[in-house]
């Protein structure tokens, strides 16, 4: 102990005496470590005295201090205002982006530069006698390639656009081949963009996915923030499988190339005598997974924080090849302490609400692009969530009401049995013409086994969210709170009560009904864009057979 201390005042008086020679002492004032009285290190917020450096001195005898962070100026900025730029004409200033095209003319070239920021585009008009024309003349201003552009906001003569720049100096940063780029101006189907999803985020479309899927990660953090939910990170690697599936990725490194990059041989996996794989000698020393849910552990702190939420990545090796099933997804996993199936249901219809709200309210261009492209009515439809209360029935009235609509479905319709996509489908675009629609209080054997048992002993408090398209976008629950139940529940499914032990304890120590739930973010993304495929919710979709970029 004594060493340690030691080290550390050591340490700091190092930290103390380098600082000096580095950085002005304004700069690194809250950094500087002080040893106080007791030996403990502590952190000194406090300026530090003209004894520690001369700054400007240290500064011009060795190395720059660092510039200030200043922002490139964003087309966004420029035309995303309410009047679409016309407060920015007369105004000199510098846009860098990508070409998406350029055309030629005898007296004017118009390029439209595109730089992510918004899906408007900037139209550049250019003359000959602009810095740079050179370029144009050698063909060098293609679809694809990157530019540098000076120019003059002045108004616009076409239609298209209220604004536009004068250039008076074009730089080519780099080139495109254009007989060579992929991307083109005739639209390419989503199946051919999936080929390259390296340069799909150029296009309209996914850089509008991309935006608004910010938009919803934003607006997720700051409902939890405002809503007092602390952020907790639930581990990727675990050995425990949450919902019991059996649909989990190993992580082992039982199975590695040799040095010289030469394919394994599977003869080197170790196995015990009765020829099973060793798990000892792997690195966990037991089996380990990518994590399909972080509840469980985010339960441990809800029990302690009260309301917390996770947000990361999941991952699932169920050979699901439909439009609504990744291998790796993000999911939002809330957990609140002191609550029940009802709060929990409440806490979703919020969350949905807010996030749809946002994304109407703060990214407007791209939700009129996908209205108009990608989902006519999508607007209305995403207000009438936003504005309308959302309804909630039992399983077993949804079951009833499947009965009785005659409809022939694909698969059975029978109490006890899971429901399926269609049938879903059919609650929330037909019965309810095109609402969320909550469905509570299923048969506890096709749900987890951590879910409270109801006092019929037949149901769970479980919850699934469906919207209409995509299906279930939420599935939650009230947790088992109560002890005996919990293990009768392991005992039942034939789960091993021992792995569960740091669950089990939550229920020994101070136990609380608690409930939450977990949202697939793609699956939000779809509903919020009208995106019809799962695999352009994300940057770079991993499903079964491909997970290339
Ligand atoms: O319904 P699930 O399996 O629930 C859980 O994992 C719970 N532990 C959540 C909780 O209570 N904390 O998954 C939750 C949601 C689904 O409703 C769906 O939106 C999404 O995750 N999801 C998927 N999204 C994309 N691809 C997949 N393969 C998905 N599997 C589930
Ligand atoms: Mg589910």
């Amino acid at each position: 102990m004594a060493g340690a201390a030691a080290a550390v005042t050591r340490r700091a008086a190092t930290l103390l005496l380098s600082s000096r020679f580095r950085t002005p002492a304004s700069r690194v004032a809250s950094l500087i470590p002080i040893v106080g009285a007791n030996n403990r290190r502590f952190l000194c917020a406090s300026s530090v005295s003209a004894r520690t450096a001369e700054p400007a001195e240290a500064a011009s005898q060795l190395g720059e201090t660092v510039k200030d962070f200043r922002k490139r100026l964003r087309i966004d900025e420029v035309k995303g205002g309410p009047d679409q730029g016309l407060d920015w004409v007369g105004k000199d200033l510098t846009v860098r982006g990508w070409v998406r095209t350029c055309r030629v003319q005898s007296s004017v070239t118009f390029i439209e530069l595109n730089d992510g920021s918004c899906l408007s585009n900037m139209q550049c008009v250019m003359t000959s006698d602009a810095e740079g024309y050179d370029q144009i003349e050698s063909g060098a201003v293609t679809t694809g390639s990157s530019i540098l552009i000076e120019g003059t906001v002045v108004p616009s003569q076409g239609a298209k656009q209220k604004i536009e720049l004068k250039v008076t100096r074009l730089v080519v940063i780099g080139r495109s081949d254009p007989t060579t780029y992929p991307i083109q101006k005739k639209r390419a189907t989503r199946e051919f963009l999936r080929s390259i999803a390296h340069l799909r985020p150029r296009t309209n479309t996914f850089s509008a996915v991309t935006r608004v899927r910010n938009a919803l990660a934003y607006a997720t953090h700051k409902f939890f923030q405002e809503n007092g939910f602390v952020w907790v990170s639930s581990p990727i690697i675990t050995a425990s499988d949450c919902e019991g599936a059996g649909e989990q990725f190993y992580v082992t490194t039982l199975i590695q190339n040799d040095t010289e990059g030469n394919n394994f041989n599977v003869s080197k996996i170790p196995t015990t005598k009765d020829g099973k794989i060793d798990w000892s000698q792997d690195f966990f020393g037991k089996p380990a997974f990518l994590t399909v849910s972080g509840q469980l552990n985010g339960e441990t702190y809800a029990c302690a924080l009260s309301d917390i939420y996770t947000f990361g990545p999941t991952f699932r090796a169920e050979n699901s090849n439909t439009s609504r099933h990744l291998a790796e997804f993000w999911m939002i996993e809330p957990e609140l302490a002191f609550a029940d199936l009802n709060d929990d249901m409440a806490c979703a219809t919020a969350y949905l609400q807010y996030v749809v709200k946002y994304v109407l309210e703060n990214c407007k261009e791209d939700m009129e692009f996908f209205n108009t492209w990608i989902e006519k009515g999508i607007i209305n439809r995403l207000n009438d969530v936003v504005e309308k209360s959302f309804v909630q029935l039992s399983y077993t009235d949804a079951i009833d009401l499947l009965v009785k609509s005659k409809k022939k479905f694909e698969f059975p319709v029978k109490w006890g049995l899971d429901l399926q996509s269609e049938h879903e489908r059919y609650i929330t675009e037909q019965v309810f013409g095109g609402s969320p629609v909550i469905i509570r209080d299923y048969p506890k054997e096709i749900k987890a086994f951590y879910m409270r048992q109801n006092d019929d002993e037949k149901t769970v408090a479980a919850m699934d969210l469906l919207v209409p398209r995509v299906g279930e976008l939420i599935g939650g629950s009230q947790r088992e709170e109560r002890l005996d139940y919990l293990e009768a529940r392991l005992e039942e499914l034939n789960l091993n009560k021992e792995s569960y032990w740091w669950y089990l304890d939550l229920r020994r120590f101070g136990s609380v009904p608690h409930a939450g739930f977990g949202l697939g973010f793609e699956r939000l993304v779809q509903f919020a864009t009208g995106i019809e495929n799962i695999r352009d919710a994300i940057p770079f979709p991993r499903t079964p057979g491909s997970a290339d970029f």
